[in-house]
């Protein structure tokens, strides 16, 4: 069954929610939380081991009654059914949405074309971990009879950054074994990890869904050939795996077909390091890791399922988007991770929230007269507050801000995690309080600062406060609370998709530049070859042609 097509501004919610915003929009933060002396319990939800503080958002408790109204008249109920269900939902695409299977207990029923597919996944999750164990262990060998030492992925956007991120954040949890990641087409980018490699111990994990992405196709053909001026041909079939859904165009390439681990259609690339394009993730940390952080997002499946929509978080989290997207007209929101192993964290999620929900027509094929996918980036604290804060402080753009951190350090250094904590609680405090003008002059007075340079410099430290910020407090980093992480924003995109009456899951805007690279592909390659271009494309291949 389909998704119902409901325009979102023609909700009696979304009209009642336009009559509040007037109301809300010029209140202060401060005084919401004056107002109401048990605000931070009421707009906190506990659940396992997150806690998430709301409380810190230009909203009242009117505004959460009137977005889940918003929730309820756009059939999100009706829409996750389907999700889970395993309708198709992507419609453009003619595909079920289904990653949330991938995660689900053995005995789950989850069935595609009249099939239950829970089988086939756990067939392939039993070769993952064959697979993982025996390099891990040193004992599947390389074509020199040695163990192996590098596993290189190759693969980019959902084949790569999925992987690449999760590897980051485990880094605490990795096994001996150096993993490396070669996404861009950019040459200097897999000769530089061309660099550190020993092919007598290099192990090269090809992750293509389709198996006709250029960039990976290109890194592997370069990566093959470098092999082979050091091993035999034979030796491929030791050295070389892949993960994809093509397993022709596999077999094609010339790998050998008990090296293929394969994945399906309903696995859309943005959710797929759930799947096999997790395997570098189980060789770089272990499958028992690996299997813990599909538990933690089988976790998070079960409470966006099952949780009140009051107290659910990819809901809540969801509609807090919505509220400053919609009707404080905020462009971007930001991601603040305060681990440094969450470095990839915010890159990871522009391609899961950018690449589903930039989208500017609606369900029924129509142009959308409102705002849907929001600007998603971000660093982790501390280095981003030596860098970007200034704006989202003192600038005149709205940014939604959600901070994640964790209660307990992994290393267990306590100085420096307590250090790191008082950064991520000071900053979401003074983006919420402020600093007023009376508590300007008087810190400048404290300083004997001279009354002239005190009205000199006093509106320039003035702060306005009443930057809305969402708090994550989870209490370790672990396989499984990254899993729950990850599946939150997962559920958080699926229901903004679902308000903003798009199509989440198909990608057709990165069609059109591909398309014409390989057209232009030609003419760089061939000197007779020159299509028609605007003035300024031409004049740009030409000059390029000169200097190359
Ligand atoms: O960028 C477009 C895209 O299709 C992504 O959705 C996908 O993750 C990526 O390319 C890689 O595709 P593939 O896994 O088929 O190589």
């Amino acid at each position: 069954m389909a998704l119902k097509t409901i325009n979102p501004t023609k909700t009696a919610a979304w009209t009642k929610l336009q009559a509040h915003f007037e109301t809300i929009a010029h209140t202060h933060m401060n005084d919401l939380f004056a107002q109401q002396a048990n605000r931070a319990d009421v707009m906190t939800i506990k659940w396992e081991d997150f806690y998430v503080d709301y409380s810190k958002h230009r909203i009242s408790e009117d505004t959460i009654k009137l977005l889940l109204e918003l929730a309820e008249e756009v059939d999100l109920k009706d829409a996750m059914s389907k999700y889970f269900g395993g309708d198709t939902i992507n419609k453009t695409e003619g595909r079920e949405v289904l990653h949330t299977a991938l995660r689900n207990p053995e005995n789950a029923q989850v069935h595609v074309d009249g099939k239950n597919v829970m089988s086939d996944i756990y067939k392939v999750k039993q070769t993952i971990k064959e697979f993982s164990n025996k390099v891990i262990e040193g004992e599947l060998k390389t074509y020199k009879d040695q163990p192996f030492t590098d596993i290189v992925n190759i693969g980019i956007g959902g084949s790569d950054l999925g992987p690449a991120m999760v590897v980051d954040a485990l880094t605490y949890y990795k096994n001996h074994l150096n993993t490396h990641f070669v996404s861009n087409v950019d040459g200097d980018h897999v000769n530089e990890v061309i660099k550190n490699l020993n092919p007598e111990t290099t192990l090269f994990v090809i992750v293509s869904k389709t198996f006709t992405t250029q960039e990976t196709l290109s890194n592997a053909n370069t990566l093959r050939t470098w092999f082979l001026k050091h091993a035999p041909k034979t030796a491929v079939s030791k050295h070389f795996v892949a993960v994809s859904t093509n397993i022709e165009k596999v077999k094609a390439f010339g790998i050998d077909e008990n090296n293929i681990f394969p994945m399906w259609n309903w696995v859309g690339g943005r959710f797929s390091l759930w799947s096999a394009v997790g395997l570098s993730i189980s060789l770089a940390v272990g499958f028992d890791h690996f299997d813990k952080l599909l538990l933690g997002a089988h976790k998070m499946d079960e409470h966006f399922k099952t949780e009140d929509f009051d107290k659910n978080i990819p809901v809540i989290t969801a509609l807090l988007s919505v509220w400053y997207n919609n009707f404080f007209n905020a462009e971007s929101e930001a991601v603040i991770p305060y681990s440094q192993y969450l470095n990839q964290f915010a890159t990871y999620l522009q391609q899961g929230i950018m690449e589903s929900n930039g989208k500017s027509v609606d369900r029924n094929g129509a142009k959308v007269n409102y705002q849907t996918g929001t600007i998603i980036w971000g660093e982790p604290g501390t280095n981003s507050q030596h860098a970007f804060f200034q704006l989202i402080h003192q600038g005149t753009k709205l940014i939604p801000a959600e901070f994640i951190g964790f209660a307990k350090s992994l290393h267990g250094d306590q100085g420096h995690q307590d250090k790191l904590m008082s950064n991520f609680f000071a900053q979401t405090e003074a983006l919420m309080s402020g600093k007023s003008q009376k508590s300007v002059i008087d810190e400048l007075k404290a300083q004997n600062v001279s009354e002239e340079k005190i009205k000199e410099l006093t509106p320039f430290k003035i702060f306005d406060g009443n930057k809305p910020t969402t708090t994550f407090l989870i209490e370790k980093l672990t396989p499984e609370s990254l899993g729950k992480l990850i599946a939150m924003y997962e559920h958080k995109i699926f229901v903004q998709g679902i308000i903003w009456n798009i199509f989440s899951y198909d990608q057709f805007g990165v069609e059109l530049g591909k398309q014409l690279a390989n057209t232009i592909l030609e003419e760089l390659e061939d000197d007779n070859v020159m299509n028609n271009h605007d003035q300024s494309t031409k004049n740009l291949i030409n000059y390029y042609k000169k200097q190359k």
